[in-house]
């Protein structure tokens, strides 16, 4: 399953690959389903910085052992533009801290604030080309810089094709609030290539009890005993008519922009000990909403690889790095545990 495992030092790939010294190759990341044609992709790619996989035998995570502009420059050089479906970047939040912990650390330490946003402007502006037309990309920050993130991606992306601000609200130690209340959550901003990106509706489940809550209304009773309440067309509308309880909770609710996600706590077996490692649910969730089956997604700056997990696990392709090596050895390590966990459901 593993077609390389060798990093190397081959930097040949850097920007320069740009300039056209490299033979384009018209590689095919597209699946089926969207692209009308045959092929699903994909191995023209023979770089020593690459390694590939298939965890589950026939979905691929290309892991790419370099920075986001080498990565980009790779995807320009080897494949037709306009194939990936997301994109997903959780860059450094510009925190002005060394991140560390037992299995990594990144700097996210700046000489200013203009520094980083001309650093995050450089690398959006890039990637615009390489989405499909209903392609999605999402930046993942918070607090710190999110509101000039928001405005330099309105100002490449364009501001009609912003989507939405997704609120992940986590849970965590608190703190009474002295100077500032406790900052419970990152932002998630969301944009669409062009108008003819769609998301594909997720629903939450209700409980029966917290859908009756919710509604404030008595409950009745039919003559085969199923329970139902009183529904309103909407204003202006007298007519009323029977919402069946176990119908409405079987059908759920559609998802808002507030995500409730616990984080990955010291004890949860999901941790890799990789500083600022994202929930699987989060990502999930995220891929489940902006993509179909088959597609491609990208997330240059993967840390620990919680994308190439949560989009392996989701039945997509994906493609992913990161500049530092101990990131990429967790990716590997955690796509490998993957194989190994669906090897044994199969046999
Ligand atoms: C916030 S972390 C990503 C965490 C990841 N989402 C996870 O769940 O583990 C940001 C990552 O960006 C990487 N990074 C910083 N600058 C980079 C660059 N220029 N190119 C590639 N990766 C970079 C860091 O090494 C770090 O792993």
């Amino acid at each position: 399953m593993q077609e390389q495992i060798e990093f190397g030092n081959n930097k040949s790939e850097s920007h320069q690959s740009n300039a056209g010294s490299e033979p384009r190759q018209e590689g095919s990341l597209v699946g089926q389903h969207r692209a009308g044609v045959g092929r699903v992709l994909s191995d023209v790619d023979s770089s020593s910085q690459i390694v590939s996989l298939s965890p589950d035998g026939t979905h691929i995570a290309k892991i790419y052992h370099g920075s986001a502009h080498e990565q980009c420059d790779h995807l320009e050089s080897h494949y037709a533009p306009q194939q990936i479906s997301l994109i997903y970047w959780d860059p450094p939040f510009f925190t002005g801290r060394q991140h560390e912990a037992e299995q990594g650390a990144f700097s996210d330490a700046w000489p200013d604030l203009s520094t980083y946003l001309d650093w995050i402007r450089n690398h959006i502006e890039r990637w615009r080309s390489l989405l499909t037309d209903d392609g999605f990309l999402v930046v993942h920050c918070d607090w710190h810089a999110g509101h000039y993130i928001k405005v330099i991606g309105d100002m490449v992306m364009g501001w009609d094709n912003f989507r939405n601000e997704i609120v992940w609200h986590y849970t965590g130690r608190r703190q009474p609030a002295r100077l500032r209340v406790n900052a419970k959550h990152d932002t998630l901003f969301v944009w669409a290539k062009t108008d003819a990106a769609t998301f594909f509706p997720i629903f939450d489940p209700y409980d029966r009890d917290g859908y009756v809550n919710m509604k404030k209304q008595p409950v009745h009773i039919d003559e085969d005993g199923r329970e139902w309440i009183w529904g309103h067309r909407g204003k202006g509308q007298s007519h009323a008519y029977r919402i069946y309880i176990d119908e409405a909770v079987s059908r759920g609710k559609a998802i808002d922009t507030v995500w409730d996600i616990p984080i990955i706590n010291t004890t949860a077996k999901e941790r890799v000990g990789y500083p600022t490692q994202k929930p699987v649910q989060l990502l999930s969730r995220l891929i489940n909403l902006c993509t179909e089956p088959n597609d491609w997604i990208w997330d240059p700056m993967a840390g620990s690889g919680t994308t190439l997990v949560a989009a392996i696990t989701e039945g997509r392709n994906v493609f992913g790095g990161d500049n530092n090596p101990q990131a990429l050895s967790l990716m590997q390590q955690r796509l490998n545990d993957l194989s190994a966990s669906h090897r044994q459901l199969t046999f």
